[in-house]
């Protein structure tokens, strides 16, 4: 029989894995609602539009990343790419924009993009997202990228940088793109074949390009930096001076123009020195035009999402050693009447709010242990024929070997006082 496998690109997470998961979003979760941020759970799966008209038609994800399917009735569906037009979606319909105070959310989830997968890179992978809307204030900005610079920070990883860019309003975009569309077009011949396609259809694309042939014609292009407006520049100096006061150390990056369409002014992404070609963790942006083209009322916004396969590789391992072990106490019952009396005192440790495990292919005393040790049990409650016959138990430590004989009534305070023995 032929065995089914996964799909590429979309990874199993083993029990092994989930402790590092596990720790990553707790210290996400943590240092949100640290920062006012309140949990959102959205769908998975939106209409086709919501992503087209948020995303943008000419961007890669939209293009040739989606996974889109016909519902049933006829519908276009989409597995989310990304979690800010949902996000958005929902702040429009559930009309949280009459609620008086700024509304930001967080969200951890599956992502679902049609890549060519490779390390760091899956079809099906998981990000934590923020998003803050209702503040057209550059301490916003600031207050997401601290956000994020945080959580990476209490996570060690190391080699990060925070690369920023200013990508002007729209008028300024409009003002830059011709300029730059000019000077592309004569320089045609020498960019890779993907950029001159979207020369025509998303000029600002090939600027973060990362092939070299492009990267050198870019390197000589009209910059953006020098179209932006007086508000634009003003603003985006106000999110500097302000990481500067939260001490967020940061690089300017000119290329930096990111594969979502719905950007403007501020831009940032943290890339990692030692993930290969797949480099970024985590990105995001302000997008202060989103809300009102999905048909809400003017919302300012600004949000990020890091990618946690990226984060859990970076992980270091000393990080996850740090996790407390829980004690858990193996349960040895065998013979006619311990196997009985075993599964009572299983049950009895979990209701006592024990954590208690047992083997229930091993017969003997002998090969009990063995299960004990290699589920690294704390201790061994030995419950045999004999046990049973004089009402008591035997608790072993299975890192000192000492045994002591316990009563099966007083078993959760014998092991609480042994533990605070130690
Ligand atoms: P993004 O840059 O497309 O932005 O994705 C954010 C992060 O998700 C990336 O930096 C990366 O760590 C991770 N990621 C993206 N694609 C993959 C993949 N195929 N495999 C593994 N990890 C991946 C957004 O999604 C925006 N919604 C961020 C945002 C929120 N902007 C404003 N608010």
């Amino acid at each position: 029989m032929t065995v089914i496998k996964g799909i590429k690109g979309v990874k199993d997470l083993l029990p092994e894995e989930t402790p590092r998961w596990r720790l990553i979003e707790e210290a996400a979760r943590r240092w949100a609602s640290r920062y006012g941020f309140h949990e959102i759970r959205i769908p998975i799966f939106e209409v086709t539009t919501l992503f087209a008209r948020s995303i943008g038609a000419s961007t890669d994800i939209v293009e040739k990343e989606m996974y889109t399917f016909q519902d049933r009735d006829g519908t276009s569906v989409t597995l989310r790419p990304e979690g800010t037009a949902g996000t958005v979606r929902a702040y429009i319909e559930h009309n949280r924009a009459a609620i008086p105070v700024p509304q930001k959310y967080f969200y951890f989830g599956p992502m679902f993009r049609h890549e060519r997968p490779q390390a760091g890179r899956l079809r099906q992978f998981h990000q934590f997202g923020v998003e803050s809307l209702g503040m057209a204030d550059p301490r916003a900005d600031v207050e997401v990228i601290a956000l994020l610079w945080r959580i990476l920070s209490d996570l060690d990883l190391h080699g990060l940088t925070l690369e920023i860019n200013n990508l002007g309003y729209t008028s300024d975009r409009d003002v830059y793109r011709p300029r730059l569309v000019t000077y592309l077009k004569q320089q045609e011949s020498g960019l890779c074949s993907n950029c001159r396609r979207r020369v025509d259809v998303n000029p600002l694309r090939v600027l973060d390009c990362k092939t070299p042939e492009c990267r050198a014609i870019t390197e000589m292009a009209p910059r953006l930096a020098d179209s932006l407006s007086d508000g634009a520049r003003s603003y985006f100096a106000q999110v500097l001076a302000g990481l500067d006061v939260v001490k967020i150390p940061y690089s300017l990056n000119h290329r930096l123009v990111r594969g979502l369409d719905y950007y403007n002014l501020t831009t940032f992404e943290v890339t990692a020195t030692n993930l290969g070609a797949q480099n970024a963790v985590g990105a995001g942006g302000r997008y202060d035009a989103l809300v009102e083209t999905l048909g809400g009322p003017p919302t300012p916004a600004v949000g990020f999402a890091i990618g946690l396969e990226r984060i859990s590789m970076l992980l270091p391992e000393s990080r996850v050693g740090k996790l407390p072990q829980e004690v858990t106490v193996y349960v040895a019952g065998f013979g006619s009447q311990g196997t009985v009396v075993g599964l009572t005192a299983l049950e009895e440790l979990r209701l006592a709010g024990l954590p208690a495990v047992s083997d229930f292919r091993s017969t003997t005393l002998k090969t009990h242990l063995r299960q004990a040790d290699r589920l690294g049990c704390r201790f061994a409650l030995i419950i045999g024929d004999d046990e049973v016959a004089k009402g008591t138990g035997v608790l072993r430590d299975m890192e000192t070997k000492v045994q002591h004989d316990v009563t099966l009534s007083t078993l959760r305070l014998q092991i609480s006082s042994l533990l605070a023995g130690h």
